[in-house]
């Protein structure tokens, strides 16, 4: 495995070699959520191919000060990982390589991204869609593996590609949970024990709620769910439309009911998706498999 730090460093990496490339984006910090990734991009790449694991913890995504100095960076532990995940290579660049002093050029996605987390942490999604495309640039990659827990994300990825005209193949992979149902995330250690036992109520309230008729039926169950902790505090709930994002007043099409909720600083974020005529039935809170959404 190969480790680079700049973007010339990758490109000389790269220079000699034709195999396509696939590309699994992240901020590090892996747990087995990002690890499912990379299997899957070494499914897709097969023996031929290459995965590229970027590890970047991008300062432009960020709208707290607090969260960017808080996020853990494991990096030893982290190539560790990558190496028994069978990756080829990293690219593990400082954000001084990454970006200018006086850059001037901004990738804006305006419709899908303005409501959910896009209108709790303002310009988190200009950093992100603009991160993405150059990590894209600078690895030529064929395709990209994405989680499906950060469904906004992928949404917005997705339409940069389509809108862009963007010659990469966007993967998308399920949730990985906790045995209590908890979606895994970096943040997740950052939670004191106490908080961590509170968490898995998150999913256990959008579980509940979506087997529910009603839109404002599932939004005030789901709410009042979450509230009745006195350690949880909601950054939004929303019920929205699967395909453009914009809340919905019926459920005619498949719908998500989408979530941010703050423990302390700690912000965690979990959706489940509603297929149309047909809500989910309650169970499976407890299963640590993938559960798709
Ligand atoms: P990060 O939060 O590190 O996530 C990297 C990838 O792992 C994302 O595609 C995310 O959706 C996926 N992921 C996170 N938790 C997951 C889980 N529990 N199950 C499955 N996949 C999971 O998302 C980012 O980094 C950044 O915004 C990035 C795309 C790298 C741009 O900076």
């Amino acid at each position: 495995m190969k480790v680079a730090d700049t973007g010339s460093a990758l490109r000389e990496i790269l220079k000699n070699s034709s195999a396509p490339r696939v590309l699994v984006p992240t901020m590090g910090a892996f747990h087995p959520g990002h690890l499912s990734l990379m299997h899957r991009a070494r499914e897709i790449a097969g023996p031929g191919g290459s995965v590229v694991v970027s590890i970047f913890v991008n300062p432009i995504q960020f709208d707290r000060a607090a969260d960017l100095a808080a996020y853990p960076r494991p990096m030893a532990r982290d190539l560790a990982a990558c190496e028994i995940a069978g990756v080829d290579v990293v690219f593990a660049p400082t954000a001084e390589s990454m970006y200018f002093p006086d850059r001037s050029v901004t990738i804006t996605e305006n419709l899908l991204s303005r409501g959910l987390c896009g209108a709790a942490r303002p310009g988190h999604f200009d950093g992100v869609c603009t991160v993405v495309l150059k990590l894209f640039l600078l690895t030529g990659c064929a395709a990209a593996v994405f989680g499906k827990k950060d469904f906004q994300q992928l949404a917005v990825v997705r339409r940069m590609v389509r809108d862009l005209n963007v010659p990469v193949e966007i993967v998308a992979c399920p949730t990985v949970r906790e045995a209590d149902g908890l979606a895994m995330s970096s943040r997740n250690t950052r939670l004191t024990p106490v908080q961590r036992a509170d968490a898995p109520r998150i999913r256990r309230a959008l579980l509940a709620a979506a087997a529910l008729d009603t839109p404002a039926e599932i939004i005030a169950s789901a709410r009042a769910a979450i509230d009745t902790s006195p350690l949880a505090r909601i950054d939004y709930l929303a019920l929205v439309d699967a395909e453009t994002l914009q809340p919905v007043a019926e459920i005619h099409r498949p719908a998500i009911l989408a979530t941010a909720v703050f423990y302390g600083e700690v912000r965690l974020i979990d959706h489940v998706t509603i297929p149309a005529g047909q809500p989910p039935r309650k169970g499976d809170i407890g299963s640590p498999l993938p559960l798709g959404s």
